[in-house]
């Protein structure tokens, strides 16, 4: 657990250093869950966002992108229930005065029972070698079969008090399993209390003439408003998708780990309108396609693994997370959720206009189901970015940190490094630039020495490093080293462009 807390810590200072991501308002001290992206981050982020709207839009033909404004009508949020319903159960330690979300303390105490079972089968697949059978081992021994038991009944009790809003149920499942605050150490907790989580405003500048209005928690509704406008204007036939990516706010109450939890936040989210009845086939195919795309990252297929939701939210009749492995343990990093009629309907009550599309196959009109996708981007970027980030021992025993990423999310493509400051060495690197830069994002570098200008790259996660040298004015050659194998090969300017691309160009990413 400290190496895990350690590795995040390794990860924010990483990212501080090298430019992906700062405080916000720092020299005020900062500003608590908000975070700026720098100028490497701002980079890896927009490629992530280009990974995600490359292969919802230009992969699938039946899927076209929107750009709605965070401000809606008031109504929209009635309408989707999330005035109502759109709360954490809280609690809060009296002897630390820290303040929890009560169904996280309970999730994260399953999770340590979860963690006792892993090591169990660690323990026993040391002890049986290859002859050790995972399946029967977990159907047949009394310890493990002991903690699943536990697992299921808190999971059915917490689902219960939680669907039931039976706060002081809740409270009292998190004093039966004896939980204590991380903090103080103890079980003294107030009761459980509902906290909406969305962020208001005022609209309108003269006084008493405003209304209150609410920063977006999900981009999803103004996909659902548009429902119409996008069918009519884009003649789609059902089934369909609109695809969203753009900023939600939510006012966590606790906001932490980093960019993991944040209280303005990024969401890539894609709404899939199919017709009444089809919906848990599209579930499971949207399902099985997102857990494809993470793995094409190459991050590693045992980093994800899927969470059935144990409470359902308010508007799904089916759910659940991509999680990933993130330094401070699985969590969530995708949603998965079968929606129903439930968005489209309410806004159909509230707004009075009808959100039907006519099917001429079944010749009927009807109110569409929706399966929706929903990842966040910030969460993508802690995931990719710790991931990658490695602390390596070469051969010659020296160390090297090295951001492994994926080479198509790079910052940088390449880096240009001429050998001296001198002999026209850096004007042939610059044409170099000059030429390479339409194709690709490329860093000029002239100072400090060559292997200290590597390790530079290294930590930033750059591809590909072209040094110039003399012999380069003499045959027209540069070498390039692979970040990754650190292998230098001599190769022609004029191949540069093309031996590049076959490494780093996005569309063998969404090939796969
Ligand atoms: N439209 C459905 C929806 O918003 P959600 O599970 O509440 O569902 C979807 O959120 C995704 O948004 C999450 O899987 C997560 O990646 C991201 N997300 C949610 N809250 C976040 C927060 N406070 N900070 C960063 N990302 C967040």
């Amino acid at each position: 657990m400290e190496q895990k807390e350690d590795k995040l810590k390794e990860v924010i200072s990483h990212a501080k250093e090298y430019g992906f991501v700062f405080p916000s308002s720092e020299i005020y001290d900062g500003l608590a869950a908000t975070y700026d992206y720098g100028q490497l981050g701002s980079e890896l982020k927009n490629n992530l966002k280009t990974y995600w709207w490359k292969s919802m839009t230009q992969m699938h033909e039946n899927i076209v992108g929107i750009d709605a404004a965070i401000f809606m009508h008031p109504s929209t949020w009635k309408a989707s229930g999330h005035v109502d319903a759109f709360n954490d159960p809280l609690i809060d330690n009296k002897d630390s005065k820290k303040r929890y979300r009560a169904d996280v303390l309970i999730e994260e105490h399953i999770e340590k029972i979860r963690q006792k079972i892993n090591k169990e089968v660690e323990k026993a697949s040391k002890k049986f070698g290859d002859s050790f059978d995972e399946t029967q081992f977990l159907a047949t021994n009394p310890n493990v079969l002991r903690n699943s038991q536990k697992i299921s009944e808190i999971e059915e009790k917490m689902r219960i008090t939680l669907e039931n809003n039976d706060l002081e149920g809740v409270r009292q499942l998190i004093i039966d399993l004896e939980i204590v605050c991380p903090i103080s150490g103890s079980k003294n907790w107030t009761e459980v209390r509902q906290f909406n989580l969305m962020f208001s405003t005022e609209l309108g500048s003269v006084a008493g003439d405003a209304s209150t209005i609410y920063l977006r928690p999900e981009t999803a509704q103004g996909i659902f408003v548009n429902f119409l406008n996008v069918q009519k204007s884009g003649r789609m036939k059902i089934p369909f998708g609109i695809a969203q990516i753009g900023k939600a706010f939510r006012n966590e109450i606790v906001a932490r780990q980093f960019i993991f939890r944040m209280r303005e936040f990024e969401q890539m989210e894609m709404q899939f309108f199919v017709r009444p009845g089809e919906e848990m086939k599209w579930y499971e195919y949207w399902k099985e396609t997102r857990v494809k795309w993470h793995k094409a990252l190459g991050l590693g297929d045992n980093a994800y693994r899927l969470h059935d939701h144990i409470k359902l939210a308010h508007y799904a009749n089916a759910a659940c997370d991509i999680e990933f492995d993130f330094p401070m343990g699985f969590k969530e990093l995708e949603g998965i959720h079968s929606r129903t009629d439930f968005d489209l309907k309410q806004h159909e009550n509230h707004s009075g206009k009808k959100m039907q599309y006519f099917d001429p196959e079944l010749n009927e009109s009807y109110v569409p189901y929706v399966v929706e996708t929903s990842v966040g981007l910030d969460r993508m970027f802690l995931a990719v970015l710790s991931n990658s980030l490695k602390n390596e021992t070469l051969n010659d025993g020296s160390e090297r940190v090295i951001l492994s990423l994926p080479y198509a999310l790079a910052p940088y493509k390449v880096a240009v490094l001429p050998l001296t400051k001198k002999d026209d060495l850096p004007e042939k690197a610059k044409e170099i630039i000059n030429n390479l830069k339409f194709d690709f994002q490329c860093q000029y570098d002239e100072k400090d020495s060559i292997g200290k200008r590597y390790r530079r790259q290294d930590a930033i996660g750059t591809p590909f490093c072209i040094t110039v040298d003399h012999e380069t004015l003499e045959n027209n050659s540069v070498t390039l080293r692979d970040r990754d194998s650190m292998e230098q090969i001599r190769i022609s300017i004029d191949e540069l462009q093309f031996y590049i691309d076959k490494k780093v160009n996005m569309k063998y990413l969404l090939k796969k």
